[in-house]
């Protein structure tokens, strides 16, 4: 027996079929509609969404779900498959549909150390590629062996074809064998993308918080440099930055732009008598210098420990639920 199919409606009226066994996000996916999400894998909980009316079947845990979400009919739409027609509270992310998802070729263009531990590698695509993307998003690597692995895309990609990533090593990670000891410029290396849903939205809120933990900080670069190209997004909005590391040597990039103004935070997570900056968490320093966030935007990307921890701290002092938007680096 063919798979049955299912006819799923969003809250912004758009629909989509759903086959018996394929992900609700991937069918949405097939159907030319992107919902928010991230990992794909029910770890982050970005997927979120509420089930009006329908039912369900899962088809990997939904780790990041509590007891109560479930009870209350909130789903992972990376983890579930529809078992009957459907409707979701959830809305599609408009053009972000009309991004294709390539799997191209590339070759490396460069590769700096530029901490301890962490690589700076720039990618060229080939001349008259059609790839594009929203700055924020991330790309899969897939590397000499076949190993896929997701990376930010650290800069405002362009007409000048080249993706900047930014690695960290990972103790006995096939991937970062690579990079760190193999890799070498012009070797060729396909990758698939772009991928994830962590971009600039334009809101009415006027304070725009970035929150960045590591090599979390290379989306917030791809988006601020976006708004260096374009600082019309950004027009009488506060910008601020607050990225964290356990040394001051992680610190790699700082902004420098003339077109617009941000405050940019350095964030020691680990005692140093020699730290002049301030101490402590990403998500406590922004809500020192800001104790009321009704009129901020949040975004956050980096250890899925800051990611929920900010969220839940954040959303205490006054973010609304849908002005925090974030993408947790998994390992593999
Ligand atoms: S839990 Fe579904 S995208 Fe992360």
């Amino acid at each position: 027996m063919p798979p049955s199919v299912a006819k799923v409606t969003l809250s912004n009226s758009n629909c989509f079929s759903s086959t018996e066994g394929a992900s609700i996000l991937d069918s949405a996916k097939t159907a030319g509609l992107i919902l928010e999400h991230s990992c794909r894998t029910g770890k982050c909980g970005v997927c979120k969404a509420k089930v009006i009316n329908g039912d369900t079947c899962l088809i990997r845990p939904e780790t990041s779900l509590s007891e109560e979400e479930i009870s209350n009919g909130i789903i992972l739409t990376c983890c579930r498959t529809a078992k009957s027609d459907l409707s979701l509270n959830i809305s599609d992310l408009g053009d972000l549909g009309k991004i294709q998802i390539l799997t191209l070729p590339s070759r490396i263009d460069s590769i700096e150390f530029v901490a301890q531990d962490i690589a700076r590698i720039v990618l060229r695509l080939p001349p008259n590629n059609s790839f594009s993307c929203l700055a924020g998003q991330y790309i899969n690597i897939i590397g000499p062996t076949g190993a896929h692995r997701s990376y930010s895309i650290a800069n405002n990609f362009n007409s000048e074809g080249k993706i900047e990533l930014q690695v960290r090593k990972i103790a006995n990670g096939i991937m970062s064998q690579y990079w760190f000891n193999a890799a070498q410029v012009s070797d060729l290396l396909r990758f698939n993308g772009p991928h994830g849903t962590f971009f600039f939205r334009s809101k009415k809120e006027r304070r725009i918080i970035f929150l960045a933990t590591g090599t979390g900080i290379a989306p917030v670069k791809s988006m601020v440099e976006q708004f260096e190209q374009n600082p019309m997004l950004v027009k009488d909005k506060i910008i601020e930055i607050y990225w964290g590391n356990r040394t001051p040597e992680e610190f790699y990039w700082e902004p420098n732009f003339r077109k617009i103004e941000i405050a940019f935070n350095l964030i020691l997570s680990r005692k140093n008598s020699d730290w002049k900056g301030m101490h402590g968490y990403v998500q406590d320093a922004a809500l020192q210098i800001n104790s009321n966030l009704e009129d901020a935007v949040v975004y956050a990307s980096g250890s899925p420990i800051m990611v929920d921890s900010a969220k839940l701290l954040l959303t205490l002092n006054g973010l609304k639920e849908d002005c925090f938007f974030s993408d947790a680096f998994y390992s593999s």
